[in-house]
Formats: structure tokens, C-alpha cells, sequence
């Protein structure tokens, strides 16, 4: 038991602030841990400085991201050092890893915790804040994994995730997911159904289903319906407009889920599919168990099966042992599949992953060079396709404020083009008609058609 100050904050007025980092996964378990705690008389605050509680939910999925996080505690236990009675916890990916670490580390930390505890939130903030320093970072058994029902009560929006498995069973040799979130444990399909209805009796119409790797959905769990199947269980719920899903692995894009595009109008024409790299060597190396020309040939039929068909991916440079040919490969790949965007990364060495073994480590300034040749490139290819879409009329679901200018609001076809366009937050949820004005890299401009 340590001396923790202790708030006066009654039930009635306990406030938590949340700090995010990471991928869909961290965004969707922070509403969760929002969700629960609601539930207990806790309303979220957007001002660290007024908080009783602080919640940084963390991402170790390269350096940068593990550095953000300590700058960020840095902040929080200042504010406490100066007298704010706060409780500090670490959830998320972070956590899980580094969790005798950190409370090593960082004696004046209430709470650390991983993933799989979230659904106990409630109990581990009142034994932080009677005292007691807590730290749950064992992965429990598959069997007593909990999925939380419960939906985020801030979460307002036309959009939302849903989590429909939980951990990742691949072993890509860069990566860390496999330590921070355990085994892959698929979520009942009536459960997924369930939360769906939640969310369009709240106003709802896109469904983005979340998991590490969606294709591979049901199939461990004897009885369970496939991916495919799931997609057409979802639109059937009625007031699903548009459904996504991320992340999905190009080795597991089966028939079946081809299939669905043909039958699906829901099924949004856009789909992130992280490739990594065009080399097949470097594809070898990561253990992505599929090669360049498989995935010409998943979206191939992609396209052939959606004409309008778009797609997005993940790339990383400066993988071990990639020589200037292997990444070559990368950039010609970037040119024969078309991505229409692309998130793409320095590849960075994570603790415990097998490709710190890989001899020929790329040196800093090569990978950067790569990735800055990459950018641009993929900042051109961005920049002339949503060029060529000028004059063109698309139907956009309204999302929201337009991030930059008043009374301008955004929406996004369903081949995920962002437009800007004069309008009013009321037509939120709307989807009408718009004639782009302009191509930008990252968005468009466009005007309402009357
Ligand atoms: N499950 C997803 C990816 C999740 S991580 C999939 O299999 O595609 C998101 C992205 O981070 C990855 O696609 C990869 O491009 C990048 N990434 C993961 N580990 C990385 C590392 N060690 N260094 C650089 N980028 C990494
Ligand atoms: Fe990481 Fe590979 Fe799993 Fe994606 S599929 S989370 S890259 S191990
Ligand atoms: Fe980061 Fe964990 Fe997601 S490492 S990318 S928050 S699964």
C-alpha cells in the first residue's frame, strides 16, 4: 500500500481524462473502459487539469509510438507532483509488454493493465484510488476472455467500430501485436449482431468491423460462421448503410469474400490491405506467407468483381536485408496496384520480435531516404487521382465539421474520398450528391448538386 493522495472528487463529479495512442483497436478499447466507467459515475473531461483520472491507453507498435507515451506520462506526473489528486493508469499495448517495467520504473503510477482486463476496469480504478498500486498485465485463457457489451455514451458520430476478434495468431516477423495482445480469440457472431443494432438505434450507418486480421474470423472456434458469413449477418441489420473492415491479411482474402462484394451494396468499394512490400524476398523474410503476384491477383479480382474498386495499404522500408532492388519492387508495386493512399513506415526494431535476428540491418539514413522516395511518390499518385475525379458528381455520407473551415462540412464517398463542401452540421448522417471542385492529396473540394 503506498501514501497516494486521495481526491475529493465525490462519484457524483469524478472525472476522467483519456490519452489514445495506437491503431482502431486502442481508439475502440478506450470508448470500452469509457463505457464501464460511465457506468460507475465517471464522465470524461477534455482537460487533463481537472481530471481525478488519468487513462493512457499506449501503442508499442514502433519506438516512436513507446516515446510518445513517455513524454505524455511525463506531463501527467508533473501535474501530480504539483498537487493535483489524481490517479494515474497505463492500459493498452505498453502496458501488456513493459508492465513490470513501468511500475518499476515509475513508482508514482496507480495502475497498469493490458488489453485483455479492461472488461475489470471498475474494480482496478477504486483499488487504485483506496491505495493499492495494481498491475494486471497476465493474458488470461481464451475461455475467460470477455468481449464488452457495453456502448461508449460520448460516442456520437455516423460511424463506428466494432471489435469482432481480439489478439492475432500470424507471427510477422516484425511485429510486436502478438506479444501486447495474445492469442486471437474470435467474438460470438450474435454478440457483433447485437452491438451493430446498438449502435444504428444511435443514429449509426457505417459499421467499420475491427480486428488484426479479419479474414481468419470464426475459424478457430468449432461452430462459428466464416468472415464472409459475418459480413452478410451485419447487412442484414437494418440502417447499416455502409460497412468497412480492418485490418485484413491479402494470404486470407478467400472466394468467399470476393463473393461478397458482388452481393453486398453495402460493402464499402474501398479496402486497406497492408502489403508490406513488394519484394518476394522481403515478403520471405517477414513471413507474410503470400507473394507480390498473389496479391495482384486478390485485388485483381477485386476489381473485377467491383469495377470502382479502391484500395489503400501498409508499407514498410528498410525491413532487414532489403538492398535498393528489393525496395524497387516496393515503388513499382506502389504503380502496377494503384493504392490510392497508403500509411507507410521506417521499419523499426521491436523487443522480443524474430526479425532483430535478420543480419544486414538497413542503416537509419538509407531507410529514411527509401521511406521520403516512397512519400513523395505516393504523395503524387494521391494528389492525381483525386485531380481525376474533378467534375465528377458522388454521393457522400455527411460525417461531420470539415477539420478546417467554418460552415464547411465533410463526407466521404464509398470509395473513401474525403470532400469538403458548404453545408450544415444538422445534415450530418445525410448522403447527397456533390460535384468535385478540386483534387487535393489527401481530400477533395467539391459543391452540392441541386
Ligand atoms: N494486423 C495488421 C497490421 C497491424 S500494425 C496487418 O497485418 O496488416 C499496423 C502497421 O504497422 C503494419 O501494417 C505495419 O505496416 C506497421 N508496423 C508493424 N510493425 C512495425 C515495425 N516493427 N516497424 C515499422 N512498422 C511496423
Ligand atoms: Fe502483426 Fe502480422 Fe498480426 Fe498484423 S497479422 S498484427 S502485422 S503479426
Ligand atoms: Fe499499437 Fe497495440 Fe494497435 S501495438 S497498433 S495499439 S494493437
Amino acid at each position: 500500500m503506498s501514501s497516494l493522495p486521495e481526491s475529493a472528487a465525490t462519484p457524483a463529479d469524478r472525472r476522467v481524462f483519456f490519452r489514445t495512442f495506437g491503431c482502431q483497436m486502442n481508439d475502440y478499447d478506450t470508448g470500452k473502459m469509457r463505457a464501464l466507467l460511465a457506468k460507475d459515475g465517471w464522465t470524461t473531461t477534455d482537460d487533463a487539469s481537472e481530471a481525478d483520472l488519468v487513462l493512457v491507453n499506449t501503442c508499442s507498435i514502433r519506438e516512436k509510438a513507446v516515446d510518445k507515451m513517455h513524454s505524455a506520462l511525463g506531463e501527467f506526473r508533473r501535474m501530480k507532483k504539483q498537487g493535483q489528486p489524481l490517479t494515474i493508469g497505463i492500459a493498452g499495448c505498453v502496458a501488456q509488454e513493459r508492465g513490470d517495467e513501468l511500475m518499476a520504473k515509475y513508482k508514482d503510477i496507480d495502475l497498469v493493465f493490458g488489453p485483455d482486463h479492461i472488461s475489470k476496469i471498475s474494480s482496478m480504478v477504486d483499488a487504485a484510488r483506496s491505495g493499492e498500486r495494481v498491475q494486471d498485465t497476465e493474458f488470461l485463457d481464451l475461455a475467460n476472455y470477455a468481449f464488452v457489451a457495453d456502448v461508449d455514451p460520448t460516442a456520437h458520430g455516423v460511424s463506428a467500430f466494432v471489435t469482432i476478434q481480439k489478439g492475432c495468431d500470424n507471427k510477422c516477423t516484425f511485429c510486436i501485436v502478438p506479444q501486447t495482445r495474445g492469442d486471437e480469440l474470435s467474438r460470438l457472431h450474435g454478440d457483433i449482431v447485437a452491438e451493430t443494432r446498438a449502435l444504428v438505434g444511435r443514429g449509426v450507418k457505417e459499421i467499420t468491423l475491427i480486428g488484426q486480421n479479419v479474414n481468419s474470423y470464426g475459424l478457430k472456434q468449432a461452430g462459428e460462421i466464416t468472415f464472409a458469413q459475418l459480413l452478410y449477418k451485419v447487412a442484414d441489420v437494418p440502417g447499416v448503410e455502409r460497412i468497412r473492415y480492418t485490418t485484413s491479411h491479402p494470404r486470407d482474402m478467400g472466394d468467399d469474400l470476393i463473393q461478397a462484394y458482388r452481393d453486398l451494396p453495402q460493402l464499402t468499394s474501398h479496402l486497406h490491405l497492408p502489403v508490406q512490400s513488394g519484394s518476394n524476398k522481403i515478403l520471405r523474410r517477414m513471413k507474410r506467407y503470400y507473394t507480390r503476384e498473389h496479391f495482384m491477383r486478390v485485388i485483381n479480382a477485386l476489381r473485377d468483381a467491383r469495377p470502382d474498386f479502391v484500395l489503400s495499404t501498409d508499407i514498410i522500408v528498410g525491413f532487414p536485408d532489403e538492398t535498393e532492388e528489393d525496395f524497387e519492387e516496393t515503388m513499382t508495386l506502389m504503380e502496377e496496384a494503384q493504392f490510392m493512399a497508403s500509411f507507410s513506415f521506417k521499419y523499426s526494431q521491436r523487443p522480443g520480435t524474430p526479425a532483430l535476428r535478420i543480419k544486414n540491418q538497413v542503416p537509419n539514413s538509407v531507410a529514411g531516404a527509401r521511406l521520403t522516395r516512397f512519400q513523395n511518390r505516393q504523395r503524387e499518385r494521391s494528389q492525381i487521382y483525386h485531380s481525376n475525379l474533378v467534375g465528377d458528381v458522388v454521393n457522400v455520407m455527411i460525417e461531420g465539421p470539415s477539420r478546417h473551415d467554418e460552415g464547411v462540412i465533410c463526407g466521404r464517398t464509398g470509395t473513401h474520398v474525403m470532400v469538403n463542401f458548404p453545408g450544415r452540421l444538422a445534415e450530418i448522417g445525410k448522403f447527397m450528391d456533390v460535384r468535385i471542385t478540386r483534387g487535393f492529396t489527401h481530400s477533395c473540394r467539391g459543391e452540392r448538386v441541386e
